[in-house]
């Protein structure tokens, strides 16, 4: 049985196939406007504070005044969530500059197109956890505010798709031969026991799991440390780990063809995965 989505479109709940965004909206015309990808695990949201507050950042960021009050947010994510039957969903949330004549310089006097959408959660397929995925290394020919989370995503999208034309998920992208993050994920290198993961800078999107990785670290006892990564490190790893909203952790098993460490699935992933699985009962 197919459920009808319903969708949150400007104040309305409305059907998925009755939404609809006029064409001068700044989303469609620019890609002038963030997001958030948020999961919710058997109804409850996972680090919805965390997700809450990094949207309020993007939207300072590019200089929107926030639709929603906390309250309003909640609202509409737990509205939204209540309205769908799957038992782990992920909610996407999206704001935009709103709907003006073409012109590059921000329009005056208007609102903000606020949309969001659950869906049901895309978990990773066993086999996947199982044998470690593959990823590929690229250039990271994107620009220099990555710590946005802005919906202006063709680098990535096009890093992305270069990965699946090699027959692999993900895209590890270097800038200058040092390690920034996935096309849509953190990356995390395990050598001698110890995780490593960059700066949070601009040239990287702060995951909400950058500091769910950190605190699985610490509550295993697993060393844990941010510092530059050069490219020969990630073919020395012995493991490499990827994070993001909708693939929790997972190993990456391949780089460039390559296998990682002893090509299959290590024991920090594995103690990493459980903590993580037990972190969204809790
Ligand atoms: N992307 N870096 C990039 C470029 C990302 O797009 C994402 C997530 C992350 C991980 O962030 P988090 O832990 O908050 O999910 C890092 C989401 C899932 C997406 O675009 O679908």
């Amino acid at each position: 049985m197919t459920t009808t989505q319903t969708v949150y479109l400007n104040g309305e709940y409305l059907p998925l196939d009755e939404a609809r965004v006029p064409v001068l909206d700044r989303g469609f015309i620019f890609g002038d406007g963030v997001y958030e990808v948020v999961p919710a695990y058997q109804g409850r949201l996972f680090r919805w504070g965390e997700h809450r507050a990094r949207l309020a950042r993007s939207l300072d960021r590019i200089r929107i005044t926030d639709p929603l009050d906390d309250a309003g947010w909640a609202d509409v994510v737990s509205t939204l969530v209540a309205r769908h039957p799957w038992p782990d969903q992920m909610v996407y949330l999206q704001v935009t500059r709103g709907v003006a004549k073409r012109d590059h310089a921000f329009p005056k006097g208007v609102e903000p197109t606020v949309f969001a959408m659950a869906s049901e959660f895309p978990h990773a397929a066993p086999a996947l956890r199982e044998q470690g995925a593959s990823a590929i290394t690229l250039p990271d020919e994107r620009w220099l505010h990555n710590d946005i989370k802005s919906i202006s995503l063709l680098g990535n999208v096009l890093a992305r798709q270069a990965a699946v034309d090699a027959g692999a998920i993900e895209c590890v992208m270097l800038r200058d031969g040092m390690l920034t993050e996935g096309s849509a994920s953190n990356v995390w290198l395990v050598r001698g026991g110890r995780v490593a993961g960059v700066p949070k800078d601009q040239l990287v999107l702060g995951g909400i799991r950058f500091g769910v990785v950190e605190t699985l670290c610490r509550q295993c006892s697993i060393p844990f440390e941010l510092r530059r990564i050069a490219r020969e490190e990630l073919f020395a790893a012995d493991e490499l780990l990827l994070s993001s909203a909708t693939r929790e952790v997972l190993p990456v098993t391949r780089l460039d063809g390559r296998p990682v460490g002893r090509g299959v699935p290590g024991p920090v992933y594995q103690r990493l995965y459980d903590a993580y699985q037990a972190a969204k009962r809790a």
